[in-house]
């Protein structure tokens, strides 16, 4: 991803722009700490992981701890850097005892992100790195 042309990267730039106006906006996330039930700890990333935008990566969590009854079984995938939620969504409605679930990498800024895990509540990866455009 290094040799982006200036395109790419006022595109990149746009990008992030609507979507820290957007979270900043914050209906999105404040609905969402509603519920809270299932909260399954993610597996990967860990604070090891380098993703490439563009690439697809396998998001994973744990649900040995399950509930018998979860009050939402579907979950969704955004992304969080310095605690503001994306509103982009990586994926969504899949099952949420599924374990994991292939996203794509989205075009981003390179830097330190967060994955969160939507279903009952929202949880948190640890920080990792996403290696897309610079900035
Ligand atoms: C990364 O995770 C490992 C395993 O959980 C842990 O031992 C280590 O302290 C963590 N490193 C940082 C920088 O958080
Ligand atoms: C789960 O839901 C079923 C059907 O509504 C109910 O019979 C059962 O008692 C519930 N189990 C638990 C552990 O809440
Ligand atoms: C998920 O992505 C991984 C890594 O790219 C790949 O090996 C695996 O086959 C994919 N699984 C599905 C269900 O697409």
């Amino acid at each position: 991803m290094k040799s982006m042309s200036v395109a790419m990267k006022y595109f990149a730039f746009l990008f992030l722009t609507i979507l820290f106006t957007i979270s900043n906006a914050g209906p999105i996330s404040a609905t969402m700490q509603k519920r809270d039930v299932f909260v399954p700890p993610i597996t990967n990333p860990t604070n090891a992981t380098v993703w490439n935008s563009g690439e697809v990566q396998t998001v994973s969590w744990d649900t040995s701890a399950a509930p018998v009854n979860i009050t939402n079984k579907f979950g969704r995938i955004q992304l969080r850097q310095n605690g503001n939620t994306f509103p982009l969504v990586l994926a969504d409605g899949f099952d949420i005892l599924l374990g994991s679930y292939n996203i794509t990498v989205p075009l981003l800024i390179t830097g330190v992100y967060e994955l969160v895990l939507f279903g009952d509540s929202g949880n948190f990866s640890p920080d990792f790195t996403i290696n897309g455009v610079s900035e």
